[in-house]
């Protein structure tokens, strides 16, 4: 009998794996996460890229925009996530006001993201007004992930949630800011709220994988919010498939153990030590 413990451990998914994937043709697959559990169920059933997106500050910590999360907080979950982790590439998302003044602010934000949260490489919002602090993260070994389209840290600019890249001015802008930050040395252009044919134009003129979220379905990769993935609350906007419904499950198992507790059905003789 084979013992699992003694079983290799699954290799270690790199930044150039996204690359070569692009070249095969292969999807790459991308999901958020933003604690222990819920990262090792990802990475067991095989997801390429784990994202601990500053979008723990609207899922998990309750604000209503991801401005207020803290360095600190992002190197909090990261350390979490990495160490559920064994096979995924983990991303973290520098927070707002901890990069856009310098590139050096941003070098040393990402260092401490992955000395001490563990993380692998780092993401980080805006086209060529970060381009060098892309130029000197990925220069110093630090792998970037670029995000494009509609940036949530920016919400208050861009006039709420919108898609972005409308129009021939603001698609052929968008295009060259992707291929300043590939030209930069991001590995990886995530695309969020835009059009589908602009994505598929950007993917087609990118060496480097576009990850799309609400960017249709033309994009080398696509990655998902957890929770709206999983169903676990109502907000559910367009680009959104929900593959499960665990909100609702988990209020009906919540529902099914205060009602036996309070008739004193749960716990049974079989939840019960003997003496
Ligand atoms: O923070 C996040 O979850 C993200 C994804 C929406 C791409 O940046």
């Amino acid at each position: 009998m084979s013992d699992p413990a003694a079983a290799p451990p699954p290799r270690r998914v790199r930044v150039h794996h996204l690359r070569e994937a692009k070249e095969r043709g292969e999807r790459v697959t991308m999901l958020t996460a933003y604690d222990a559990l819920t990262a090792r169920i990802f990475d067991d059933a095989g997801v390429d890229v784990v994202l601990v997106g500053d979008s723990v500050g609207n899922v998990m910590l309750g604000h209503d925009t991801t401005i207020p999360v803290t360095v600190d907080q992002m190197i909090h979950h990261t350390r979490a996530v990495s160490g559920a982790v064994r096979r995924a590439l983990v991303v973290a998302d520098l927070p707002f006001g901890s990069y856009e003044a310098s590139p050096r602010q941003a070098h040393a934000t990402a260092v401490r993201l992955l000395k001490e949260g563990g993380a692998h490489a780092v993401k980080f919002e805006g086209g060529s007004r970060v381009a060098e602090h892309v130029r000197l993260l990925s220069s110093s070994g630090i792998p970037v992930m670029a995000h494009l389209g509609f940036t949530p840290q920016s919400e208050f600019a861009l006039g709420g949630k919108r898609v972005q890249g409308r129009g021939s001015e603001a698609a052929d802008q968008l295009q060259a800011d992707a291929l300043e930050l590939q030209e930069a040395g991001a590995f990886a252009v995530v695309l969020e709220m835009v059009p589908a044919p602009l994505a598929a134009r950007v993917t087609e003129v990118l060496s480097v994988p576009t990850i799309g979220i609400g960017a249709g379905p033309d994009c080398d990769g696509q990655v998902l919010v957890w929770s709206d993935m999983a169903g676990m609350d109502d907000w559910s906007p367009r680009f959104v498939k929900r593959f499960a419904e665990l909100g609702a499950a988990l209020g009906e198992a919540t529902r099914d153990y205060l009602h036996e507790v309070r008739a004193g059905t749960f716990p049974g003789p079989e939840h019960s030590f003997a003496e």
